[in-house]
């Protein structure tokens, strides 16, 4: 039977369909959405929803996406959602990403987010890559002051392999893993088994493969007809389905989208329908 939340702890039970706010800056990832309203009219939406775990970065704009967060943050009312975020990229411009492990990087990055998102604390903060240039013991050892200083709750890792996740488990406890995985990428999926055996939340990104699955057809398509349902809403019911410790983050910058994209958490698909689209890996 597949399990519809995630324990990160006994207070932190979430819905395993989040968001990512990756969307929300503007072309390349980078400077303000064109229209900035509808950004946080979409954060609104999502914070208004069943949906209560949402993946964010300070390098998604950089700031504009933790900004659109925080003015919709500031208008809600309701229940504790979870904000995970991500520490360890510089921008240059358009999808230009370097990363800097620097520990007087990473705990500047950790106050601005908490500034940027206006919290106290950060649920979960994740290290978006491991610099090689600096010892894994001091980025994550930074990231485990700021955890006993309480601006952190929660520590994972991003784009990592097993033996790095086994090599930070010896330094600091880990949560969770945000790797890129979808049903047609799956060349992580040891890394996935290693979750599962360990409890770790496993985060895909681009569960949708940047929208390439939206667009799908074949096998894909006609199991998406047979449930009344779109291409994506199918890949993110077989990402759910896949293994219980999954959390899909899709991102939308587009209400309609992520209504649609929430909406997969009701789809069950059969075994036959699971093993067929498993099959369509290019593994
Ligand atoms: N850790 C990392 O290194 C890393 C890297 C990349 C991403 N991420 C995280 O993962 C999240 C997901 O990745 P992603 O946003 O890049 O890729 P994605 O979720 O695989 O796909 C997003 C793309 O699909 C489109 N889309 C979304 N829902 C759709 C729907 N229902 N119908 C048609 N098109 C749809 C979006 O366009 P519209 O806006 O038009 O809907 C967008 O172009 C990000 O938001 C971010 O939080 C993490």
């Amino acid at each position: 039977m597949t399990k519809k939340v995630f324990e990160f702890d006994d207070d932190l039970v979430v819905n395993r369909l989040g968001y990512g706010t990756m969307q929300l800056p503007g072309k390349g990832v980078w400077g303000p959405n064109s229209d900035p309203k509808n950004a946080v009219a979409v954060v609104d939406a999502v914070l208004n929803s069943d949906v209560n775990f949402i993946d964010t970065a300070d390098a998604y704009g950089p700031w504009f996406a933790n900004l659109y967060l925080k003015q919709a943050l500031q208008n809600y009312q309701g229940a504790h959602k979870m904000i995970a975020t991500k520490v360890g990229f510089t921008r240059q411009g358009p999808n230009q990403w370097t990363v800097l492990g620097n520990p007087a990087y990473l705990r500047q990055q950790v106050e601005l987010n908490l500034f940027s998102l206006g919290l106290e604390q950060l649920d979960l903060v994740q290290l978006h890559r491991i610099d090689p240039d600096y010892p894994l013991a001091d980025q994550l050892g930074v990231l485990a002051d700021l955890q006993h200083e309480g601006k952190i709750k929660h520590i994972g890792l991003s784009q990592v392999s097993v033996a790095q996740l086994e090599a930070a488990r010896q330094i600091v406890p880990i949560v969770s893993v945000q790797n890129r995985y979808n049903l047609i990428d799956r060349s992580d999926e040891d890394v996935l088994a290693y979750a599962q055996e360990n409890h770790l939340a496993f985060i895909p990104w681009f569960p949708l493969a940047t929208g390439e699955l939206a667009e799908a057809g074949g096998v894909l398509a006609n199991i998406a007809a047979i449930h009344h349902a779109t291409p994506a809403q199918i890949s993110l019911a077989w990402l759910l389905q896949r293994a219980d410790v999954i959390l899909p983050i899709p991102g939308t910058a587009n209400a309609a989208h992520f209504f649609s994209n929430a909406a997969a958490a009701n789809i069950t698909l059969s075994e036959a329908e699971m093993t067929a689209l498993t099959d369509l890996s290019d593994e």
